[in-house]
Protein backbone atom coordinates (compact mmCIF):
# COMPACT_ATOMS: atom_id res chain seq x y z
CA UNK A 1 0.00 0.00 0.00
CA UNK A 2 1.60 3.70 -0.67
CA UNK A 3 -0.56 6.63 -0.16
CA UNK A 4 -1.96 8.15 -3.41
CA UNK A 5 -0.88 11.68 -2.08
CA UNK A 6 -2.15 13.41 -4.93
CA UNK A 7 -5.99 11.84 -4.88
CA UNK A 8 -6.00 12.57 -0.76
CA UNK A 9 -4.88 16.70 -1.47
CA UNK A 10 -7.82 16.91 -4.70
CA UNK A 11 -10.09 15.66 -2.31
CA UNK A 12 -9.72 17.24 0.71
CA UNK A 13 -9.28 20.44 -1.00
CA UNK A 14 -12.88 19.79 -2.09
CA UNK A 15 -13.85 19.64 1.74
CA UNK A 16 -12.19 22.78 2.67
CA UNK A 17 -14.58 25.27 2.03
CA UNK A 18 -17.28 23.19 3.94
CA UNK A 19 -15.01 22.79 6.49
CA UNK A 20 -16.83 23.62 9.71
CA UNK A 21 -20.03 21.86 8.45
CA UNK A 22 -17.73 18.80 7.72
CA UNK A 23 -16.16 18.80 11.47
CA UNK A 24 -19.21 19.42 12.94
CA UNK A 25 -20.90 16.50 10.65
CA UNK A 26 -18.07 14.03 11.54
CA UNK A 27 -18.61 14.18 15.61
CA UNK A 28 -22.55 13.83 14.77
CA UNK A 29 -21.23 11.20 12.86
CA UNK A 30 -19.22 9.54 15.52
CA UNK A 31 -21.28 10.06 18.08
CA UNK A 32 -24.55 8.45 16.43
CA UNK A 33 -23.08 5.34 15.66
CA UNK A 34 -20.68 4.49 18.79
CA UNK A 35 -22.54 6.43 21.64
CA UNK A 36 -20.39 4.97 24.05
CA UNK A 37 -17.59 7.25 22.70
CA UNK A 38 -19.58 10.27 23.86
CA UNK A 39 -18.77 10.43 27.38
CA UNK A 40 -14.67 10.84 26.43
CA UNK A 41 -15.98 13.67 25.26
CA UNK A 42 -17.71 14.88 28.67
CA UNK A 43 -16.12 17.52 29.40
CA UNK A 44 -14.32 18.90 26.33
CA UNK A 45 -15.33 22.44 24.38
CA UNK A 46 -16.41 21.14 21.41
CA UNK A 47 -16.40 24.00 19.29
CA UNK A 48 -12.68 24.16 20.43
CA UNK A 49 -11.91 20.68 19.82
CA UNK A 50 -14.14 20.71 16.24
CA UNK A 51 -11.10 23.61 15.56
CA UNK A 52 -8.76 21.36 16.62
CA UNK A 53 -9.62 18.08 14.41
CA UNK A 54 -9.43 20.28 11.52
CA UNK A 55 -6.34 21.65 11.96
CA UNK A 56 -4.72 17.94 12.45
CA UNK A 57 -6.53 16.92 9.54
CA UNK A 58 -4.98 20.24 7.31
CA UNK A 59 -1.41 19.25 8.77
CA UNK A 60 -1.81 15.33 8.22
CA UNK A 61 -2.55 15.75 4.61
CA UNK A 62 -0.07 18.89 3.99
CA UNK A 63 2.51 17.00 4.95
CA UNK A 64 1.91 13.80 2.94
CA UNK A 65 4.96 14.34 1.14
CA UNK A 66 7.09 15.24 4.44
CA UNK A 67 7.30 11.85 6.02
CA UNK A 68 9.57 13.44 8.85
CA UNK A 69 7.24 15.80 10.05
CA UNK A 70 4.06 13.49 9.30
CA UNK A 71 5.61 10.90 11.38
CA UNK A 72 6.30 13.34 14.25
CA UNK A 73 2.68 14.76 14.15
CA UNK A 74 0.88 11.72 14.39
CA UNK A 75 3.79 10.23 16.90
CA UNK A 76 2.63 13.38 18.97
CA UNK A 77 -1.17 13.15 18.45
CA UNK A 78 -1.09 9.25 19.08
CA UNK A 79 1.06 9.87 22.80
CA UNK A 80 -1.60 12.37 23.24
CA UNK A 81 -4.53 10.63 22.86
CA UNK A 82 -3.02 7.49 25.53
CA UNK A 83 -3.81 9.87 27.75
CA UNK A 84 -7.03 10.89 26.48
CA UNK A 85 -8.23 7.15 27.21
CA UNK A 86 -8.54 6.23 23.98
CA UNK A 87 -8.28 2.52 22.82
CA UNK A 88 -6.90 0.82 19.78
CA UNK A 89 -10.36 -0.13 19.24
CA UNK A 90 -11.74 3.19 18.76
CA UNK A 91 -9.56 4.04 16.13
CA UNK A 92 -11.38 1.79 13.40
CA UNK A 93 -15.01 4.14 15.10
CA UNK A 94 -13.38 7.24 14.28
CA UNK A 95 -12.12 5.90 10.35
CA UNK A 96 -15.38 4.74 9.87
CA UNK A 97 -17.12 8.03 11.11
CA UNK A 98 -14.34 9.80 8.97
CA UNK A 99 -15.22 8.31 5.74
CA UNK A 100 -19.03 8.43 6.19
CA UNK A 101 -18.66 12.43 6.66
CA UNK A 102 -16.08 12.30 3.39
CA UNK A 103 -19.20 10.47 1.47
CA UNK A 104 -21.79 13.06 2.60
CA UNK A 105 -19.55 15.71 1.32
CA UNK A 106 -18.17 14.59 -1.62
CA UNK A 107 -21.18 13.18 -3.21
CA UNK A 108 -20.28 12.27 -6.46
CA UNK A 109 -16.85 12.81 -6.03
CA UNK A 110 -16.72 10.13 -3.72
CA UNK A 111 -15.08 7.64 -6.24
CA UNK A 112 -14.12 4.20 -5.30
CA UNK A 113 -10.77 5.43 -6.17
CA UNK A 114 -11.11 8.23 -3.50
CA UNK A 115 -12.43 5.77 -1.05
CA UNK A 116 -9.67 3.15 -1.55
CA UNK A 117 -7.25 6.05 -0.94
CA UNK A 118 -8.91 7.45 2.01
CA UNK A 119 -9.34 3.93 3.78
CA UNK A 120 -5.86 2.75 3.37
CA UNK A 121 -4.55 6.80 4.33
C1 LIG B 1 -7.16 9.83 13.22
C2 LIG B 1 -7.64 9.86 14.45
C3 LIG B 1 -7.73 11.07 15.34
C4 LIG B 1 -7.40 12.38 15.13
C5 LIG B 1 -6.81 13.02 13.87
C6 LIG B 1 -7.69 13.09 16.36
C7 LIG B 1 -7.47 14.45 16.61
C8 LIG B 1 -7.51 15.05 17.83
C9 LIG B 1 -6.99 16.34 18.16
C10 LIG B 1 -6.27 17.27 17.18
C11 LIG B 1 -7.23 16.58 19.47
C12 LIG B 1 -6.86 17.86 20.23
C13 LIG B 1 -5.75 17.67 21.24
C14 LIG B 1 -4.45 17.18 20.68
O1 LIG B 1 -3.97 17.64 19.62
O2 LIG B 1 -3.89 16.29 21.33
C15 LIG B 1 -7.90 15.41 19.99
C16 LIG B 1 -8.32 15.26 21.30
C17 LIG B 1 -9.05 14.19 21.75
N1 LIG B 1 -9.39 13.06 21.03
FE1 LIG B 1 -8.83 12.64 19.15
N2 LIG B 1 -8.21 12.21 17.26
C18 LIG B 1 -8.25 10.97 16.67
C19 LIG B 1 -8.71 9.81 17.22
C20 LIG B 1 -9.36 9.72 18.43
C21 LIG B 1 -9.96 8.52 18.97
C22 LIG B 1 -9.95 7.15 18.31
C23 LIG B 1 -10.54 8.87 20.14
C24 LIG B 1 -11.35 7.97 21.05
C25 LIG B 1 -12.63 7.82 20.84
C26 LIG B 1 -10.27 10.28 20.39
C27 LIG B 1 -10.63 11.00 21.49
C28 LIG B 1 -10.12 12.23 21.83
C29 LIG B 1 -10.31 12.87 23.13
C30 LIG B 1 -11.10 12.29 24.30
C31 LIG B 1 -9.62 14.09 23.07
C32 LIG B 1 -9.46 15.09 24.22
C33 LIG B 1 -10.50 16.14 24.17
C34 LIG B 1 -10.24 17.13 25.29
O3 LIG B 1 -9.24 17.85 25.23
O4 LIG B 1 -11.07 17.17 26.21
N3 LIG B 1 -9.56 10.76 19.31
N4 LIG B 1 -8.07 14.50 18.98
Amino acid sequence: MSLQVEVLEQSFDAIKPHADGFVASFYDNLFTANPEARPLFDTTDMEAQKKKLLSSLVLVVESLRKPDVLNGALRGLGARHVKYGALPEHYPLVGGALLTTFEQYLQEKWTPEVKQAWVDA
